[in-house]
């Protein structure tokens, strides 16, 4: 065999190995249940209460049906009464676990200590940090934002500060009991710098450093930390956008992304949504960031939302 014969043969088996890698790695995204699976006792055998804040509606709700039907009590806490009530006795009916509402507004300072007493005596095994503030649905710059003082409150307070405090409440339990799980809901956004949602995605960036620190940190004591961080979810953040391939309904992406409970201290949390990452990551940031992608992304966003306001108010009408 000469030298040229032996340098093609080898850059061949390098090729193939490197993409059979790649395949493996890819299957490990297609099919989680299969790289990742979970015992049936999983979520249970960590503790007896799930805590999920924000939970009235959305994401939050959606984790908290999922956890309760897992066989896990839930704590669910949000702002208004009525709709974690009305919560409460849906999941109380549906899978007969135990439910208990805390009703706080994490905006406000000094909430926490009353948290800590209200979470006080219970085993708590499961922490969703999903409690999270987008400025405005409608992309704008950060001096153009709306009330701009009380919205940095809002976002800092709701989406950094109650991530750490909550941790702090809940981690020393689990950290004792060498077992947890504590998902901090991130964003797609966190993947890239984003402009017109700056503050938010920037907010989400904390959400991701700081998991992925307390993984390191904790996973020697049997805690498994994950920042979760969906692309588009059907909620009242986002206008309650259609559902589609990319756009999923609460419950569908939490199904999901529980699956990837195991997949590494960050997660997409869906096929799609990965996809969507990756393709985000390998834009160029001259195109992604150009005037015009950015005027086309506003344009969009508020076409959408003024069409929905329309719709709802033709709606109204109709039924009147
Ligand atoms: N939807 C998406 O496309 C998407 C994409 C990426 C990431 N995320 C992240 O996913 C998480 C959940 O989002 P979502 O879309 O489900 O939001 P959502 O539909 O707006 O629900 C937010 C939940 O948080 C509660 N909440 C809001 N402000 C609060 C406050 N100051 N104090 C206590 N509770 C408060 C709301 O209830 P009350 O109003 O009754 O308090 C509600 O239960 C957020 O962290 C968000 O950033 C969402």
């Amino acid at each position: 065999m000469d030298l040229m014969e032996l340098f093609f043969i080898s850059l061949g088996t390098a090729v193939i190995v490197c993409y059979g890698v790649k395949l493996l790695l890819f299957s490990r995204i297609l099919f989680p249940k299969m790289w990742f699976p979970l015992s049936k006792s999983f979520f249970t055998s960590m503790g007896e209460w799930a805590v999920v804040t924000g939970a009235s509606e959305g994401i939050g709700r959606a984790y908290a049906f999922a956890l309760a039907e897992q066989g896990m009590n839930v704590v669910i806490m949000s702002r208004t009464k009525v709709a974690l009530d009305q919560v409460a006795k849906e999941i109380g009916d549906t899978t007969g676990q135990k439910v208990k509402v805390i009703i706080t507004d994490f905006i406000q300072e000094n909430v926490f200590s009353e948290i800590e007493d209200q979470l006080r005596d219970l085993n708590i095994g499961v922490l969703v940090n999903n409690v999270g503030v987008l400025p405005s649905y409608v992309p704008c710059k950060f001096l153009e934002s709306a009330e701009l003082d009380q919205t940095i409150t809002r976002v800092i307070n709701c989406n950094v500060k109650t991530v750490a405090k909550m941790c702090k409440i809940i981690l020393p339990g689990m950290e004792k009991r060498r077992k947890g799980v504590i998902l901090n809901i991130s964003s797609g956004a966190a993947s890239v710098p984003f402009p017109l949602y700056t503050l938010y995605a920037a907010s989400k960036v904390f959400v991701e450093r700081f998991s992925q620190g307390l993984q390191a940190e904790y996973k020697d004591k049997g805690i498994i930390i994950q920042a979760v961080a969906p692309f588009g979810v059907s909620t009242r953040m986002v206008d309650y956008q259609k559902t589609n391939m990319m756009t999923l309904s609460p419950e569908d992406f939490v199904k999901s992304s529980l699956q990837y409970l195991r997949a590494g201290d960050k997660t997409h949390g869906s096929v799609c949504h990965i996809l969507l990452g990756w393709l985000l990551q390998s834009i160029p940031s001259k195109v992604l960031y150009a005037e015009y992608v950015l005027h086309s992304l506003q344009d969009y966003v508020k076409k959408k939302a003024a069409q929905r306001a329309l719709n709802a108010t033709f709606e109204n009408h109709k039924n009147k």
